[in-house]
């Protein structure tokens, strides 16, 4: 299959666009399943999803949610915690009821029954319509890093070095930033109708032009895409060429 590609000239506009897939999903579907990603990537579209929200132009009230990942042995009320994240960034602004948004708990006392839990929950609600994605600099997706076979679910991963490096950025030292966190797997996220992927940021440029070029391979997790028959990639211009 193809992945369509839509180029924008600013992050703003990445943002709007895929606000406005979301926008598009709910009025097609008013109790859609939204798979939603966390991450540096997705703060303007989530602000943009609250001015549609305030200007009437969407309705959350019979929208289920679930988070792609979270944090294994992460409070989830520390900041930087994706309950916190998702809460802050959207959850306490629109209408969108309490019991209808899941995140994975990362309670480190409850995790081997929240990988099967969390699946179930996925697959009760009828799985995901649109799934919203970020890419990792080594091309993970969730938190499935370079090497996570495709087949499988929600699942425990051990973070990459690199990943945490990257993450390092949000926490006050390396040395906090969780080991392990819990991830829908490769197969969750390809069952998912539609799929919408986020690329902004010069530090993405390798991982997008890997992402269109590269042989599917576990080594890159995001080239599985190719094989989906419907994803989106909005890419903002930072992401695609030198500057
Ligand atoms: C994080 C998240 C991913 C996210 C990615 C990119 O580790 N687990 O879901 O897409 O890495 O994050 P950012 O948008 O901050 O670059």
């Amino acid at each position: 299959y193809k992945l369509k590609v839509i180029e924008c000239d600013t992050y703003e506009s990445l943002s709007k666009n895929a606000a406005m897939m979301i926008v598009q999903q709910i009025a097609e579907k008013p109790d859609s399943v939204l798979g939603l990603s966390t991450g540096g990537t997705p703060v303007g579209m989530y602000k943009e999803l609250i001015k549609l929200y305030r200007s009437n132009q969407v309705n959350f009230e019979k929208v289920r949610t679930f988070n792609l990942d979270e944090y294994v042995g992460l409070d989830r009320y520390h900041p930087q915690s994706y309950h916190q994240y998702m809460y802050q960034h959207l959850f306490k602004h629109v209408n969108l009821p309490e019991n209808q948004r899941f995140i994975p708990l990362g309670d480190m006392d409850l995790i081997e029954s929240e990988v099967n839990d969390y699946e179930e929950k996925i697959l009760k609600n009828g799985g995901i319509d649109l799934q919203i994605l970020g890419i990792g600099e080594n091309g993970h997706i969730g938190f499935n890093e370079p090497f996570t076979p495709f087949n499988q679910s929600v699942h425990t991963v051990k973070l990459a070095e690199s990943t945490r490096r990257a993450n390092a950025k949000y926490f006050s030292s390396i040395e906090e930033v969780p080991r392990i966190a819990i991830t829908m797997g490769i197969d969750t996220i390809m069952r998912s109708q539609k799929i919408v992927l986020l690329i902004s940021g010069n530090r993405k440029k390798e991982a997008f032009q890997k992402l269109m070029s590269s042989h599917i391979s576990e080594e890159f997790p995001a080239s599985i895409l190719r094989l989906h028959r419907d994803v989106t990639v909005i890419v903002d211009q930072d992401a695609l060429f030198e500057s």
